[in-house]
């Protein structure tokens, strides 16, 4: 029997886990599978806000949702995740591998400690915990009982940056000497670069066991960003723009469905053009 197309979006019945799900666009990812009828656990460090965001979600969508307390770089908290999801929904098809830290700027007198010179072993360590030793985690620990059931979806929240290197020219500040000068930090690129081999690493790793991984990379996202940067930046993007933080909700929704019942181990670009130049 072959489904029609929109029916081959629906996820009623489907419980999905989305990490850092309390953040700007982890919250976005739960609306995508709400819409579409599925359920959502919200995982983040700020048990809180997941809770609040996830409120927020089941009274707009009408589904289930829920936030969970979770350090992803702890393999203790990932299985009391996984635990947690099994005893509220009974299931789990879906992991949205979307945590990573947001790094802030830190200067002093030293120089601006982004710089590659500077760059602490700590920040190194804390940065990969998350972004790449967390997602390793949850695909261990969520992936197993996905390829145990012989089916569910794994879609890793990749980067722009995980395709291109940083321009470090946009980062600049006029009139700053060289060694307090702001760039994308080095990390940035390893994780995301990073979850796109793991992408691809479990997508054949898995195949046979009915579990599909993908991963999106997308461009930045317009959040009252510094004009001149945004300038910079948007000058670097064919389409002019940055994007609008709804822009991957429907990506989303096409990756973690049977939409893209037929793709594995893909990287999905959606950046305005911005790796075409
Ligand atoms: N916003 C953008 O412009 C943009 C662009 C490209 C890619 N991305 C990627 O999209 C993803 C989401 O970005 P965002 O802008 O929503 O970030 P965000 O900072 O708003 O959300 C990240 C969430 O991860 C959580 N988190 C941090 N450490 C954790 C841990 N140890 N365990 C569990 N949760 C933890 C944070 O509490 C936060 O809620 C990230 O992977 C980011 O790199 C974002």
């Amino acid at each position: 029997v072959s489904l029609g197309v929109r029916d081959r979006f629906d996820l009623t019945g489907r419980v999905a886990v989305i990490t850092g799900g309390a953040g700007l666009l982890g919250v976005r990812h739960a609306e995508a599978i709400a819409e579409l009828g599925g359920s959502c656990v919200l995982a983040d460090i700020d048990g809180d806000r997941a809770e609040a965001r996830a409120a927020e979600v089941r009274e707009r969508f009408g589904t289930a949702c829920r936030g969970f307390a979770t350090d992803i770089t702890d393999p203790e908290s990932v299985q009391g995740l996984l635990s947690f999801t099994l005893g509220e929904f009974g299931r789990v098809d879906i992991l949205v591998n979307n945590a990573a830290i947001n790094p802030k700027r830190e200067v002093s007198d030293r120089g601006n400690f982004s710089r590659l010179e500077l760059f602490p072993l700590e920040q190194w360590q804390t940065e990969l915990a998350v972004g790449l030793t967390g997602a390793f985690l949850c695909s261990q620990v969520i992936g197993t009982e996905l390829a145990r059931r012989e089916s569910g979806v794994i879609l890793n929240i990749a980067s722009d940056l995980g395709v291109i290197a940083p321009d470090q020219r946009i980062y600049r500040e006029e009139g700053l000497p060289e060694d307090q000068q702001q760039v994308k930090p080095v990390t940035y690129s390893v994780v995301k670069h990073g979850l796109i081999g793991l992408t691809r690493y479990l997508s054949t790793y898995w195949a046979d066991r009915g579990v599909r991984v993908n991963s999106i990379s997308p461009g930045g996202v317009a959040a009252d960003q510094d004009e001149a940067f945004v300038k910079r930046l948007t000058n670097l993007i064919p389409m002019g723009r940055m994007a609008r933080d709804d822009e991957y909700k429907a990506a989303v929704a096409f990756l973690v469905s049977d939409a893209s019942s037929y793709m594995t181990g893909t990287n999905l670009v959606i950046d305005g053009g911005r790796t075409v130049w």
